[in-house]
C-alpha cells in the first residue's frame, strides 16, 4: 500500500557541522566484462569479424568461415598456414577469376560514416596481381573503394589500404575483389588471405571506439575492473582468463570460446586494457583467476603457476623496464608503467577451495608487492578472509523495490572490520530490457546508501557495462552500441549525475518520511518479497572546494513536497526523471532520458517529480 501522498510532509535535514566520515575518493568505478560483444563487437573497433579464420563453431572443434561470404563466383575454404604459430594456423583460399573474392559482414553489419576514413590490412599470397576493397551497402552505390597493387608472390606480405567513406550506412560489408594481370588470360586463379583488419582511422588509441569511450570518460569513473565476471572464470579451466595467452602479437594470441557465447579475438588483451584506463584516466583493477572455472577447480599442488601469474601481472603492468614482465611491456611500447593499483584474486569464488587458493595467492602478492590492494570475494560461505587490509567485493542484482527498500540500508550498520567494494550491482528483474526510470532510480536510492556509508564502502560499480545490442544474453546492460552509434539504459544518467558530483566529507543527513510496501520477486528465486520503502531518500556532502551537496530520491510515482533544512542559498538543482516508471532509451529513440539541470534558490521547500534523483549543489558563499 502506497502512503507517501502527494503533499505529504516529508522533512530532509542536513547539518553541514557533523562529518559523518571522509569520502572515498575512488567510489565510482565502471566494471567492463567482455560480455555480450561488448570488446569484440563493442568497444574493441575492430570492424571485421573471425578475422584471422580461428573462430571455431560454437564450443564444437571445427574451425567455420561464419561472417564470410564468396563474391564473384568464388569457391572459398579454410586452409592451413605451413610453419604457422599454433594460434595462427589458418586463412582462406580463394579460387577464380578476375572478380574473385570474399566479403565479411561484421558485427551485424559495418557502420560507417561520411567522411570517415577506416585504415585496412589484410595478409596475402599467391598469383591474383591486384586487390580492390570496398565497402558497400545494400541498394546503394560503393561507398569506398581502394585498389592495392602488387598482391601476388609466394611469401605472405601485409597489404594496407586507406577507405574513406562518401556516405553513411549502418550495415556496410567489406568486400575484397581479386583481379589476375591484364594478360593473365581465362586461367583460374588461387590466393591466400589471413588477418584482414578494418579500423577506423579515430579510433582512440588505435583500438577503441571513440563514441563509446567518450560515453565510459562522461562517468569520470576512478577504477576500472576488468575483464569479468564469469568470464574470468569460464565454464571450464581451459576456457578461463589467463592474461598472458592475450599479450604479445596479436594474430598469435589464441582466440577464445566466450561464456557468453562468442568467439573472443583477446585482440584486446591485458596490455590494451590497461591501455583503456590510461586513456580514461582510470585506476586498473584486475581480476585474476585463482584456479576456479564453473565446474573445475585446479588441485593445490597445481596452483604455483597461479601464484606466478598473479605475481608477474604486476611486474607486466608496473615492473621497470629491465625486469621480466616490465620489458615484455616495454616492448609492447608502454615503457612506462601503467599503475596497477588494485587486484581481485577471483570472482564470484567462494567455499573452503576459495578460501586456500586466495590464501595461496594473497599471501604471495602481499609480500612481495605490499602496495597492491587485494580484494576477495563475498560468494558462498565466504564472508571474509584473514587480513582486514583487503576489500570484500559484494555483488546485488536484484529488484527496483529491493533496491529502494532493505538494500539502501544494507551498510548502514558495519558488516566487519574491513572495507567494502560493490563489485557488481544493477536492478535485473521487473524492468525492460534497456533498463527502465523506476530501475535507475532504483539503483540510485541505493548509491545514496553507498555514498552515505563512505567509512566502509570504498569502491563501487555498476555491472554490466556493454552489450552489443544485437547479442544481448545478459540484460540490462549500461550502454548498447549499435553499428554506428550507441544509447545508454537510464542507469547510465544515474551513475553519470553520481561521480559528477562527488564529495570529500560525508555529512549527517536526516530524513523524516512516510514508508510505502510492494511484495516482488526476486531474480534467480523463487517466491515474493516484502519490501518497505522509504518515499524519500538523501546523502549529503561536503565537496573539496566546499560546495555542499545534497542528493534527493524519490522512490514513488507522485510529486513530493520536501522541506529542506540546514543548506540554503543560490545553488543548481539536477534533475533527471522520465515520463513513466517504464521509460527507456531505445535503437530508434537514443536520447529519450535526459538529466535537466538550472540555477535554484534553496529556501526551505522544493516538490521532487516523481521518481526522480534530484541533485542541489551549493557552492560555498
Ligand atoms: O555481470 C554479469 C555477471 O554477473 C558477471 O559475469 C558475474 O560476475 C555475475 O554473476
Amino acid at each position: 500500500m502506497a502512503i507517501c501522498a502527494f503533499g505529504a510532509e516529508n522533512i530532509v535535514t542536513v547539518d553541514p557541522a557533523t562529518v559523518v566520515s571522509e569520502a572515498s575518493p575512488d567510489l565510482w568505478g565502471i566494471f567492463f566484462e567482455d560480455i555480450d560483444l561488448s570488446l569484440d563487437g563493442g568497444v574493441y573497433a575492430e570492424m571485421v569479424r573471425n578475422r584471422s579464420f580461428e573462430d571455431f563453431e560454437g564450443r564444437k572443434n571445427e574451425l567455420t568461415l561464419e561472417f564470410w561470404n564468396p563474391v564473384g563466383n568464388a569457391e572459398y575454404f579454410l586452409s592451413e598456414k605451413k610453419n604457422a604459430h599454433a594460434n595462427d594456423r589458418h586463412c582462406v583460399t580463394v579460387r577464380g577469376k578476375r572478380g574473385a573474392g570474399i566479403a565479411n559482414e561484421g558485427y551485424f553489419g559495418m557502420g560507417v560514416r561520411k567522411g570517415a576514413e577506416y585504415n585496412f590490412t589484410m595478409a596475402v599470397r599467391g598469383d591474383f596481381a591486384t586487390a580492390e576493397v570496398s565497402l558497400e551497402a545494400y541498394g546503394k552505390p560503393t561507398i569506398a573503394k581502394a585498389t592495392i597493387d602488387g598482391v601476388s608472390g609466394d611469401e605472405w606480405k601485409t597489404v594496407t589500404a586507406k577507405l574513406v567513406a562518401n556516405d553513411s550506412d549502418p550495415q556496410c560489408r567489406l568486400v575484397i575483389r581479386l583481379a589476375p594481370a591484364p594478360i593473365g588470360g581465362r586461367k583460374i586463379h588461387e590466393a591466400q588471405i589471413d588477418h584482414v583488419s578494418l579500423f577506423p582511422a579515430d579510433a582512440v588509441a588505435g583500438l577503441f571506439r571513440r563514441d563509446l569511450v567518450e560515453k565510459l570518460a562522461a562517468l569520470k569513473p576512478s577504477f576500472l575492473r576488468f575483464p569479468g565476471g564469469c568470464w574470468v572464470e569460464g565454464d571450464t579451466m581451459k576456457e578461463a582468463y589467463r592474461w598472458k595467452k592475450t599479450i604479445g602479437d596479436m594474430w598469435e594470441r589464441r582466440t577464445q570460446w566466450n561464456i557468453w557465447k562468442y568467439w573472443s579475438t583477446n585482440g584486446v588483451g591485458f596490455h590494451e586494457y590497461l591501455l583503456l584506463c590510461e586513456a580514461l584516466g582510470a585506476k586498473p583493477l584486475f581480476c585474476i583467476n585463482v584456479g576456479m572455472s564453473h565446474k573445475e577447480t585446479v588441485p593445490m599442488d597445481k596452483m604455483g603457476e597461479f601464484v606466478q601469474d598473479a605475481l608477474d601481472c604486476i611486474e607486466y603492468a608496473n615492473g621497470p623496464v629491465d625486469s621480466k614482465w616490465g620489458s615484455v611491456r616495454a616492448a609492447a611500447g608502454h615503457p612506462e608503467p601503467f599503475g596497477l593499483k588494485y587486484l581481485e584474486i577471483g570472482n564470484e569464488n567462494g567455499g573452503k577451495a576459495y578460501e586456500e587458493r586466495y590464501a595461496l595467492m594473497a599471501k604471495a602478492v602481499r609480500e612481495k608487492h605490499p602496495e597492491i590492494q587485494l580484494v576477495f570475494d563475498n560468494w558462498k560461505e565466504t564472508k571474509r578472509v584473514d587480513d582486514p587490509k583487503d576489500l570484500r567485493d559484494d555483488h546485488f542484482y536484484d529488484t527496483p523495490d529491493a533496491m529502494m527498500g532493505e538494500l539502501a540500508h544494507e551498510y548502514d550498520s558495519a558488516k566487519g572490520d574491513f572495507s567494502i567494494f560493490v563489485g557488481e550491482y544493477a536492478v535485473v528483474a521487473d524492468t525492460h530490457r534497456y533498463g527502465s526510470l523506476r530501475a535507475a532510480i532504483g539503483e540510485a536510492a541505493f548509491m545514496l546508501g553507498l555514498e552515505r556509508n563512505q567509512s566502509q564502502v570504498k569502491l563501487a560499480a555498476y555491472a554490466p557495462l556493454f552489450a552489443n545490442a544485437q547479442h544481448t544474453v545478459w540484460t540490462p546492460n549500461m550502454i548498447y552500441p549499435t553499428t554506428d552509434g550507441c544509447f545508454v539504459n537510464p542507469s547510465w544518467n544515474v551513475q553519470k549525475l553520481f561521480s559528477e558530483n562527488r564529495g570529500k566529507d560525508v555529512l549527517k543527513v536526516s530524513v523524516s518520511t512516510d514508508t510505502f510496501e510492494t511484495r516482488t520477486g526476486k531474480p534467480w528465486n523463487k517466491g515474493k518479497f516484502n519490501h518497505t520503502i522509504e518515499c524519500v531518500q538523501a546523502s549529503a556532502m561536503r565537496a573539496a572546494d566546499g560546495s555542499l551537496i545534497l542528493k534527493l530520491v524519490n522512490c514513488t510515482e507522485t510529486p513530493q513536497d520536501v522541506q529542506i533544512n540546514g543548506i540554503a542559498g543560490e545553488a543548481t538543482r539536477t534533475v533527471f526523471t522520465g515520463p513513466s516508471r517504464d521509460a527507456h532509451n531505445s535503437p530508434a529513440e537514443p536520447d529519450a532520458l535526459k538529466e535537466e539541470s538550472a540555477p535554484f534558490t534553496l529556501s526551505g521547500r522544493d516538490t521532487l517529480p516523481p521518481l526522480s534523483l534530484v541533485i542541489y549543489v551549493r557552492p560555498t558563499h
